[in-house]
C-alpha cells in the first residue's frame, strides 16, 4: 500500500478510528502514543485482525514519531480527558500543551501531511494545530461536524422510523453546546426535515443533537463516546484519500467566510486529494446567523486563554 495514516493517541477514539483504516485497507497504519506496550500491542492486534478482514494494510504501534514519517493523515487524538477538580481552563490549557507538542514532532516527519484534529475543545485544539505547524489552512481540517451530523442523522431516522441512508443533517459552529445544528438544510430524501416532523419534535433532536456526547458521556459514567467519532474520522480520511470531493461539515480556519475571521469553526467543507477544497457558503437565516455568531464567539473565548 503507498497510503500511510498515523494516528496520535492509541485511546478510544484513535484505535477504533486506527482499526477501521486498516480494515477499510484505506492505508497502512501507525498507531503512536506515549503510553509504552498500549500502541505496540493494539498495533499488533489490529494487524492480526486484518487476515479476517480481507485487508492488507501494514499496521504499526509505536512510541517513536520517526516511524510516522511520510504520513499521508495524520490523525491527532492524543490528550487528556478532564478529572474531577480539574477546570475547563486546566484541560485547555494542558490539551494545549500536549497538541503542540505533538504538532511539533508531526511536522518533522511529515512536513506535507494533512493533519486532522480530534483532541478537545476540538477547534481551538485545531487552532493550535494550524498555529504551531505552520501548514496552510487546506491541510488542517478538525473532525467534529461530521459526528454531530451522524448523531443528528440518527435521531431523524428513529423518529421517522426511515433508513439513515435516506437522511442528511448539517450541523455548524463549534464543537460544543452552542453549536448549530440546521433543520432546514436537513432532509429525507432530500425533503427537509421541517415539513416531515412538528416542530416540537424537530426541536427535540436539535437539542439532543447538541447535547450528544454528554448523553454517552452520562451513560458510560467513564470516557466518552469512540464508535461513532472513530466512523466520522473514518469518513474524512476515506474522502481525502480516494479525492471523492465529499461536501462535509469540518472545523477549518475561517477567513472571512460567514463573516468570520481567523478562527476554527465547523462549516460545509469540500473534502478532497488537497484536503479542504473549498468551504460551502450557505444562506443563513438571521436566527441561524446570531447563533453561529454566539458558538463563534465560545471558541473564540477559549482560543483568547491559549493566545492562539
Ligand atoms: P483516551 O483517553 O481513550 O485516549 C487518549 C490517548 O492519548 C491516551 O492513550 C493517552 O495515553 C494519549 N496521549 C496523551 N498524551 C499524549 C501525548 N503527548 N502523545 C501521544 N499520546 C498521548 O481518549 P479518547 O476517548 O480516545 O478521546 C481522545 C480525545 O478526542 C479527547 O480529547 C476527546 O475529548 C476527544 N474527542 C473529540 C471528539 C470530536 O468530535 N472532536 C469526539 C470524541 C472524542
Ligand atoms: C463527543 O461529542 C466527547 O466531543 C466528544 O462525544
Amino acid at each position: 500500500m503507498n497510503r500511510k495514516v498515523s494516528v496520535i493517541g492509541s485511546g478510544n477514539v484513535g484505535a477504533t478510528a486506527a482499526r477501521s483504516i486498516a480494515d477499510k485497507e484505506l492505508a497502512d497504519v501507525v498507531v503512536l502514543d506515549i503510553l509504552e506496550g498500549v500502541p505496540q500491542g493494539k498495533g499488533l492486534d489490529m494487524l492480526e485482525a486484518c487476515p479476517v478482514e480481507g485487508s492488507d494494510a501494514r499496521v504499526l504501534g509505536t512510541n517513536d514519531y520517526a516511524d510516522t514519517a511520510g504520513s499521508d493523515i495524520v490523525v491527532i487524538t492524543a490528550g487528556l480527558a478532564r478529572k474531577p477538580g480539574m477546570s475547563r481552563d486546566d484541560l485547555l490549557t494542558k490539551n494545549c500543551a500536549i497538541i503542540s507538542s505533538v504538532t511539533e514532532q508531526v511536522m518533522q516527519h511529515s512536513p506535507d501531511c494533512i493533519i486532522l484534529p480530534v483532541t478537545n475543545p476540538l477547534d481551538a485544539m485545531a487552532q493550535v494545530v494550524y498555529r504551531k505547524s505552520g501548514l496552510p489552512r487546506e491541510r488542517v481540517i478538525g473532525m467534529a461536524g461530521v459526528l454531530d451530523s451522524a448523531r443528528m442523522r440518527a435521531f431523524i431516522a428513529q423518529a421517522l422510523d426511515v433508513s439513515v441512508e435516506n437522511t442528511h443533517a448539517f450541523v455548524l459552529g463549534g464543537h460544543g453546546d452552542t453549536m448549530v445544528p440546521l433543520p432546514r438544510y436537513s432532509t429525507v430524501a432530500g425533503i427537509p426535515v421541517t415539513e416531515l416532523l412538528d416542530k416540537e419534535t424537530v426541536d427535540a433532536i436539535v437539542h439532543r443533537t447538541a447535547h450528544g456526547g454528554a448523553e454517552i458521556v452520562k451513560l458510560l459514567g467513564t470516557g466518552s463516546a469512540y464508535y461513532a467519532p472513530g466512523s466520522a474520522v473514518v469518513e474524512m480520511v476515506e474522502a481525502v484519500l480516494k479525492d471523492k470531493k465529499k461536501i462535509l461539515p469540518c472545523s477549518v480556519f475561517l477567513q472571512g467566510e460567514y463573516g468570520i475571521d481567523g478562527l476554527f469553526v465547523g462549516v460545509p467543507c469540500k473534502l478532497g486529494a488537497n484536503g479542504l477544497e473549498q468551504i460551502i457558503q450557505i444562506e443563513l437565516t438571521s436566527d441561524e446567523d446570531a447563533a453561529l455568531k454566539k458558538s463563534a464567539a465560545a471558541v473564540q473565548e477559549l482560543v483568547q486563554v491559549i493566545d492562539m
